[in-house]
């Protein structure tokens, strides 16, 4: 376990924004149906994915997910054949079910998110027979780590549109603390959509404990208009 952890007083604080600033909206709240997403053509299988907002926002498909998915697809199939993959925040599953699909795991992978979460995640892993491939888990940002988590050590860390609700900041700051004090080689994959200001202040935070490089994907001048950004952030 990491020793580094902030108590709660320590936690950094984020400015609160007051600005009310909404530079791209939230996803219009749908029905609950299931879509087959093959990432642009990027699986020959596509994904079945259930969306279903009766257990939280994350029930269904964000913006940033589609982006990280994708770049994983095209830029890191092979590197994730043989990786530890943890997602983060996984909502029902899009990225790391896209991932499993699309790279021959040797490694099962985990999905993690809230307890409220866990239901969709099985359930979707389940519709697309992902069931060796693909555990789910509750992984609450903030709180310490579990020792299945801590022997697993992660080498990618997928997270998408985990950026959207400020008082979550400090904790899923110290979720990645925790992530990437496991392994010196620990990859985190950030995707996440500028909605408001203090989103920025996120990532100010992010670059003062880790190095945050800017990610190239051939799609970035399309998603940069639409105000979304993927970084990687490794150890310093
Ligand atoms: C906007 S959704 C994104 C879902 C998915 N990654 C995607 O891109 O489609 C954010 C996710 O973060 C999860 N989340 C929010 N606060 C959390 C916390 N404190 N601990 C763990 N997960 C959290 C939510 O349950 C939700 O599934």
């Amino acid at each position: 376990m990491s020793s580094d952890r902030d108590s709660s007083e320590e936690r950094e604080s984020f400015p609160v924004d007051r600005t009310n600033e909404e530079l791209a909206p939230l996803p219009e709240y749908k029905v609950a149906k299931t879509s087959s997403i093959d990432f642009a053509g990027l699986l020959t299988t596509p994904l079945k994915l259930h969306e279903d907002l009766k257990s939280g926002c994350g029930g269904q498909l964000w913006p940033a997910g589609m982006v990280l998915a994708k770049h994983m697809l095209r830029c890191h199939r092979e590197r994730m054949q043989q990786s530890r993959i943890l997602e983060i925040g996984a909502g029902g599953g899009l990225v790391g079910l896209g991932c499993a699909l699309g790279s021959d795991l040797e490694i099962p992978m985990f999905l993690t998110d809230q307890e409220e979460m866990f239901s969709l995640m099985k359930y979707n892993i389940a519709l697309n027979g992902l069931e060796e491939k693909v555990l789910p888990r509750i992984l609450n940002w903030g709180e310490p780590l579990t020792q299945e988590i801590i022997d697993f050590k992660p080498d990618i860390v997928l997270a998408a549109d985990c950026v959207y609700f400020e008082p979550a900041f400090p904790l899923l700051m110290q979720t990645l603390k925790d992530l990437l004090a496991l392994s010196p080689s620990t990859t985190v994959y950030f995707c996440f959509m500028k909605r408001r200001r203090a989103d920025m202040y996120f990532l100010k935070t992010a670059r003062k404990a880790f190095t945050v490089t800017e990610v190239v994907d051939e799609d970035r001048p399309v998603f940069s208009r639409q105000g979304l950004f993927l970084y990687t952030f490794t150890k310093k």
